[in-house]
């Protein structure tokens, strides 16, 4: 199964619902790169957008392709915003921020009207938590905060980037968690947000308002 087609596929798909004179959220990781791609060559026949990047990496690709970028505060509420996710269910419920992008990414969601979220077949799951979530945290708190998350029963792991620790586009750290064997998604995200020092988490639970996913030979429509 060639993930990186479904990927392409599904991008290609969610670029038809970006129309003249919109404003656009950017999402990172290696499905919004296609989605970036695929729009790149839309404003080069003419399409008008303006586009607000969910990190540095993604701001740096649509530059590449010709797309004009503005800042979350000029663009205020953003029409549509088109990321990828790292696992989805039923209910339209993400982990996202396997590539570390997770705050700006919420930030972004949360600003649009329209949230598209772009995915190959195997992100779709019955059940959140095989992929670890990621939780943005502040360096000066993380040791505290990992002792803590150990103690919920969490099993932290803190990020590294080779030897270093890996930083966030804001500078901040990325721990990731165990959720598996929890139930009440909505109740375990307050709990975390809840400690000082989680900055956000990656859990996106009511951000989604529909998942186009590349299969072998389709793009399936996934809504509400
Ligand atoms: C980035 O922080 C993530 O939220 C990505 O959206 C997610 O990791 C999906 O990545 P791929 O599109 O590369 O699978």
């Amino acid at each position: 199964m060639d993930s990186d087609y479904q990927k392409k596929m599904a991008a290609i798909a969610s670029v038809e619902y970006i129309k003249d004179g919109m404003l656009v959220g950017l999402g990172s990781g290696s499905t919004a790169a296609h989605m970036i791609r695929e729009l790149g060559k839309k404003v080069a026949e003419g399409l008008s957008i303006k586009a607000v990047p969910s990190s540095d990496t993604t701001a740096q690709l649509a530059r590449k392709v010709g797309i004009s970028l503005i800042s979350l505060e000029e663009a205020g509420k953003l029409d549509i915003n088109i990321d990828g996710a790292d696992e989805f269910d039923g209910k339209l419920q993400l982990i996202k921020g396997g590539g570390g992008a997770l705050l700006r990414e919420k930030i972004v969601a949360y600003n649009s009207k329209f949230n598209i979220v772009i995915s190959d077949a195997s992100k779709q799951v019955e059940r959140l938590g095989k992929f670890k979530l990621p939780l943005e945290t502040i360096p000066f708190a993380t040791k505290n905060i990992m002792t803590q998350l150990d103690e919920m029963g969490l099993r932290p792991v803190l990020r590294k980037n080779g030897s270093s620790v890996y930083l966030t586009d804001e500078n901040n750290y990325i721990v990731d968690v165990d959720i598996f064997e929890k139930d009440n998604l909505v109740a375990l995200n307050q709990n975390l947000i809840n400690i000082p020092g989680v900055v956000e988490t990656g859990l996106f639970l009511d951000t989604t308002d529909l998942i186009l996913m590349g299969t072998a030979d389709d793009t399936v429509i996934i809504k509400k």
